[in-house]
């Protein structure tokens, strides 16, 4: 049986692979997804999973106010200026196999795909993606809009700023802070702190560049 919320049909704001996986966890909850939409005129028309991609995301603002939604792109700042503007009712995805403990605090929009692990008294900020097989440990605090790619393992006590990245199967040590809008590549090792807005690669992780930060 599926209570009365889980009978409310969704739609999924992004036509690419992310949109895709939603659409599949989004089933694998008992969801029904009626469409998705994506400012790219060239995937209109387009299908995930047999659900139609139908037009740019102001038609969905149009069509739908109050809609169940979540959004299916990845970066976080576009994440954060969709959120912000949409008028939807942002819906919490956790794939029935993905374990996050009872204890854990998942804001609005936060997805959890499957194989994903989130540990005892863990915070996720709202929209964070915790994606396929990742895990965060105990005591995890996992700001606004991060994503935290397929793969990547966070040990305990790790706090993640807003609007950060952590490339898929990154490992990040005990207690460690990444500051807010950091991208952390793929593969890497966070032994270290890392500060807000710079690129971090390689085992141990080692800052590349800085980011320049985004206007408002
Ligand atoms: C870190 C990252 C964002 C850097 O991208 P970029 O700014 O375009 O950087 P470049 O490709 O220009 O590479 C710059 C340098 O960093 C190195 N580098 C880039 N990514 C690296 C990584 N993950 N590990 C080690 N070194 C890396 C490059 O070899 C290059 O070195 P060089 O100057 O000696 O040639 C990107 O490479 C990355 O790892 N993204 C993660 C993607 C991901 O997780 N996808 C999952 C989606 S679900």
């Amino acid at each position: 049986m599926h209570s009365r919320n889980e009978q409310r049909p969704v739609i999924v704001i992004g036509g690419g692979g992310h949109a895709k996986v939603l659409v599949s966890t989004l089933r694998a909850m008992g969801r029904t997804v009626i469409a998705a939409f994506d400012d790219d005129p060239s995937r209109h028309g387009n299908e995930l999973l047999g659900v139609e991609i139908v037009g740019s995301i102001s038609e969905a603002e149009l069509r739908y106010p109050g809609i169940d939604a979540v959004i299916g792109i990845g970066a976080p700042h576009v994440r954060r200026m969709l959120a912000e503007r949409l008028p939807f009712n942002w819906i919490t995805v956790v794939h029935p196999h993905a374990y996050v403990d009872p204890t854990v605090v998942l804001h609005d929009g936060v997805v959890v795909m499957a194989g994903a692990v989130v540990q005892p008294e863990t915070v996720l900020g709202q929209h964070c993606i915790i994606n396929t097989s990742a895990s965060v440990d105990h005591d995890g605090h996992i700001g606004e809009y991060v994503n935290i790619s397929p793969g990547v393992h966070l040990s305990g006590n790790v706090t993640v700023g807003d609007a950060a990245t952590i490339g898929i199967g990154a490992s990040v040590l005990q207690g460690i802070t990444i500051g807010a809008n950091t991208v952390v590549g793929g593969g890497a090792a966070v032994i270290r702190d890392l500060p807000s807005d710079v690129v971090a690669v390689g085992c141990p992780a080692k800052v590349i560049r800085t980011i320049e930060a985004r206007a408002a």
